[in-house]
């Protein structure tokens, strides 16, 4: 699966995106590692803390479908600039990706980036730090 396909597959998940709040809508497509494309998006909440991003929506699904070895994920967000996930997201990735998980990030302009998660996370708090 290319970039660009994953790209796509993000853009159209905008469509499903719930955003009636910031209005700024947000899809993701996850590469997993058995080949299969798990899709996520914003769902907002008037209690506006318990909104979900779009990146976490994708993850939480995977993992409750019994995903693993994921290669890379791509965010497409409405709005001209060139989104990067939030905080919460780039922890809550952290926990089931490799430093080298590739996170490609795409704004309505047109414009694309992609960043390592080490890059986007690095010093991330692991598993280990617990023990
Ligand atoms: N949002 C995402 O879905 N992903 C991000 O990486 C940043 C923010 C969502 C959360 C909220 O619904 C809206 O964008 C505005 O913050």
């Amino acid at each position: 699966m290319t970039d660009n396909e994953l790209i796509k597959i993000a853009d159209s998940m905008r469509e499903k995106s719930y955003a009636p709040y910031s209005n700024f809508r947000v899809g993701a497509a996850l590469l997993c590692g058995d080949g299969s494309v798990i899709t996520g998006c914003n769902v907002e909440n008037i209690s506006f803390g318990a909104t979900i991003c779009a990146e976490r929506t994708a993850f939480v699904k995977a993992i409750s479908e019994g995903k693993s070895g994921f290669i890379k994920l791509a965010i497409s967000a409405s709005g001209g600039e060139i989104p990067t996930p939030c905080g919460i997201c780039r922890q809550f990735m952290s926990e089931f990706a490799y430093d080298n998980f590739k996170v490609i990030c795409k704004g309505d302009g047109g414009g694309c980036k992609a960043y390592t998660l080490s890059s986007l996370m690095p010093h991330s708090f692991k598993a280990e730090g617990l023990k």
